[in-house]
């Protein structure tokens, strides 16, 4: 499976008529909120103007819907939308409803006014919309003429409010949406050679679907954060020809065996940062890959590893970035992941793309966002796009 999306065109907001509608608009509101309830990262929100602007501009009446959290169909204040109608509001210089609908939606609306946007409070606070429940999605689609999803980051998700109502109204994808399919559509489909995915984080159970995809499509992956270990200790048993029991190191073992066979480069860490706790002020070294002590964590990639990638970066085409070098929150194992975000963002001629999630965040931290060609809003979505599934969210929507 490479590319299940390749020939799949969807209606957008631009293929149909939507002037004067009223407009049931699903956005991914879901975003980071600090210990004080404010929102620490707001590109989901910032991504959203572009279709809000054109549903204003077509004078559509708007309802906002959006989850925010798991409060698993209870009413959690914390959880409520109030901070991101407050954001919105801002941004749009516009005054936005807060309704509180809890399993009270009105069958009928009839107000009209255009210039009020109305936003429905966090929509898993009922039960019914994660249960994909058809009577609620049913309410739901009755206070709109169309339904608009702009939320590619629970375009994963088979929920009420993201494919349960493309079953009443005709339904087609907003700016957002239709942009990051087209991007990421463009990663596995023909990307410009030579393209190089940098994949990270602490698992590689997270990231199997991916690297069982991008293997057939990429020419270097370059492997980075914790599950590092586990490639590193994969090439390790192969040399020894051990036999093997834990299944990731089998999948990695499989994996580097593959790229042999397909001629591609797994590039594995020659250094690394490593540790004895999994500490903020734990004490660590810079020592080489093949020398890490049974009881050492990877906190981060070292030195030589870090010119190595550069490298490697430097001779791409296409480069996508899913996953941390490191564990870049704390200062003394950010080095990794910071001066390879800086990097990136220095190249030219190159199609960068960041595959959301905690990598998303690394360059929001370091005001490096226009620096990228895409930053997909996406987390579990981008992942499960690049694995080549079909997201839910996107399949129901109406065919162009
Ligand atoms: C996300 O942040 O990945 C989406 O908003 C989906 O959230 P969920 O994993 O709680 O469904």
């Amino acid at each position: 499976m490479v590319n299940n999306l390749k020939n799949i065109n969807k209606k957008t907001i631009q293929d149909i008529n939507i002037n004067k509608k009223r407009i049931l608009l699903r956005t991914d509101y879901n975003v980071p909120l600090d210990t004080n309830g404010n929102i620490s990262d707001d590109i989901r929100i910032r991504e959203s103007l572009p279709t809000l602007q054109y549903l204003i501009e077509n004078e559509c009446k708007i309802y906002i819907c959006s989850h925010l959290g798991r409060p698993n169909g209870k009413i959690i204040k914390k959880l409520s939308l109030k901070p991101v109608c407050k954001r919105l509001s801002e941004l749009l210089n516009k005054p936005i409803n807060l309704l509180n609908m809890h399993n009270e939606i009105t069958d009928t609306d009839t107000d009209t006014d255009t210039d009020t946007i109305n936003m429905l409070e966090n929509v898993r606070f009922n039960k019914e919309e994660e249960e994909n429940n058809p009577n609620f999605a049913r309410k739901l689609s009755n206070i709109a003429d169309i339904f608009v999803n702009d939320a590619f980051g629970t375009a994963h998700r088979a929920h009420a409010s993201t494919t349960g109502v493309t079953k009443f109204i005709p339904s087609v994808a907003g700016l957002l949406f239709s942009k990051e399919i087209k991007i990421l559509n463009s990663l596995l489909d023909k990307p410009e050679k030579p393209f190089t995915a940098i994949i990270g984080g602490a698992k590689v159970s997270d990231k199997i679907g991916v690297l069982d995809n991008l293997i057939n499509i990429a020419q270097n992956i370059i492997i980075g954060g914790g599950m590092a270990y586990t490639f590193i200790k994969a090439e390790k048993l192969i040399l020894k020809n051990i036999d093997i029991a834990d299944n990731e190191i089998k999948h990695a073992k499989y994996l580097i065996e593959k790229s042999k066979e397909l001629n591609i480069t797994i590039n594995l860490p020659k250094d690394v940062i490593v540790t004895k706790e999994f500490q903020e002020n734990a004490k660590f070294r810079n020592v080489a890959s093949n020398n890490i002590k049974t009881n050492e964590l990877i906190m981060d990639i070292g030195d030589e590893s870090i010119l190595k990638f550069k490298d490697i970066l430097n001779n791409s085409k296409t480069i996508l970035w899913n996953g941390p070098m490191g564990v870049f929150e704390w200062k003394n194992f950010s080095n990794g992941t910071y001066q390879l975000a800086n990097h990136l963002s220095n190249l030219k001629n190159v199609t960068t793309v960041i595959g959301g999630g905690s990598t998303a965040e690394v360059f929001g931290k370091l005001n490096l966002e226009n620096y990228i060609s895409h930053i997909s809003t996406g987390g579990g979505a981008t992942l499960e796009f690049l694995e080549g599934k079909i997201l839910p969210g996107y399949a129901s929507l109406l065919n162009n």
